[in-house]
């Protein structure tokens, strides 16, 4: 069988060109005579693969010297209880944006540990939209700003980021790591799940601001601890050796095609491809706030239940997959991370319109 194109949200599709690589090197990586996830954490082609994966991020996001990258397990879900872990420390207050489920599940973790000041939150719409932002409800003795960049089953990004001054800008980037130029130094603390830009579910990436680092609330468990992973970059215990690997090849093939803007551009085509189709239809709709609109994933509805059903069924018989929308929302979404080919979403695009035509 042919591959599909592949619109999950998560674990997602990969470059094709890595997938080939890392299958040339299953058996065997380089002269080391094994494969990649047979070898040592310890051994020296290990140890050059997760530096190489270490220097290729930061130069793709233009990482300072004074943030430390992590490359931990627990996916981005660990980092809900992670971060209040690590950043209270004088403060166990949170100043929180709430912008859907993933929001939620980060606001729950901090009510064990500490409080939240709930800055603004879309929640009167459905998260439709990205609420704006009254700076003097953002607190000056916060211990963090907690926001999720992009809101991967609501459809919604931030397209500027909060000023927060002295207080830490802390982001749940999950879903949009490396879709866009963005700037680092405007964030205490920024986590992200692999599974969706970077590679293999099992991997999650922390970029933490070195000051940030070392202040540990005294019941953090060792695994918890940044600065346990940070002394001994990333080698404290076993780290997911071949998910490092695979988001070295990924960081490589983004280098290639000219780093997260040329990849920004890409992205940009996608989603304007996939976005003009549904305004300019009468059969699907977007539920979402236009100068809101996630880069990364796109929610749509068609007009009635049963086309929904349909429109699902017949795209796979297309080996168009995985374009339900999530269990909690319904309808349809089409994820279209950086690994998305531009064919694959015109082939989507061509198949909505005579969906549309065939179906009025
Ligand atoms: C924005 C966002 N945050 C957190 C998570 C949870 O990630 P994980 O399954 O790696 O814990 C997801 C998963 O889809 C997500 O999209």
């Amino acid at each position: 069988m042919a591959r599909v194109y592949n619109f999950s949200a998560g674990p997602a599709v990969l470059p094709e060109p890595v997938l080939k690589q890392a299958a040339r090197e299953l058996v065997e990586y380089k002269d080391a005579g094994m494969s990649v996830m047979e070898m040592s954490h310890r051994s020296k082609a290990f140890d050059e693969i997760i530096r190489q994966a270490d220097v290729l991020l930061r130069e793709l996001m233009n990482i300072p010297a004074n943030y430390k990258v992590l490359f931990l397990q627990g996916g981005a879900s660990s980092q809900f209880s992670m971060v209040p872990l690590n950043l209270f420390s004088n403060s166990t207050k949170v100043d929180l944006v709430h912008t859907g489920t993933w929001t939620r599940k980060a606001m729950e973790e901090i009510k064990r540990y500490g409080t939240v000041n709930l800055i603004a939150s879309s929640e009167d719409k459905n998260f439709s939209y990205i609420p704006k932002l009254d700076r003097s409800a953002f607190s000056a003795d916060a211990a963090y700003f907690y926001i999720c960049s992009n809101n991967t089953i609501e459809g919604t990004r931030y397209t500027s980021f909060p000023d927060t001054g002295r207080v830490p800008l802390v982001a749940d980037m999950s879903s949009n790591i490396l879709s866009e130029v963005m700037d680092v130094t405007k964030f205490g603390v920024i986590f992200a799940g692999a599974q969706k830009n970077i590679g293999p579910a099992g991997l999650t990436i922390v970029i933490v601001r070195e000051d940030l680092v070392g202040r540990a609330m005294e019941i953090t468990p060792v695994m918890f601890n940044y600065a346990i992973h940070a002394e001994n970059k990333s080698l404290y215990n076993t780290p997911p050796t071949y998910g490092i690997y695979v988001a070295m090849l990924v960081f490589e093939w983004m280098k290639e095609l000219g780093g997260v803007p040329a990849m920004q551009k890409i992205n940009e085509e996608k989603a304007k491809l996939l976005y003009d189709c549904i305004d300019n239809s009468s059969l699907f709709k977007s539920p979402i706030a236009r100068e809101d609109r996630s880069l990364m994933n796109v929610p749509f509805t068609a007009t009635t239940k049963d086309l929904e059903a349909k429109f699902i069924k017949d795209t796979k018989g297309v080996g168009l997959v995985q374009l339900e929308g999530h269990r909690s929302v319904g309808g349809m979404r089409a994820s279209i991370y950086n690994a998305m080919p531009v064919e694959g979403v015109k082939k989507l695009v061509g198949f909505m319109k005579k969906f549309e035509s065939e179906n009025k």
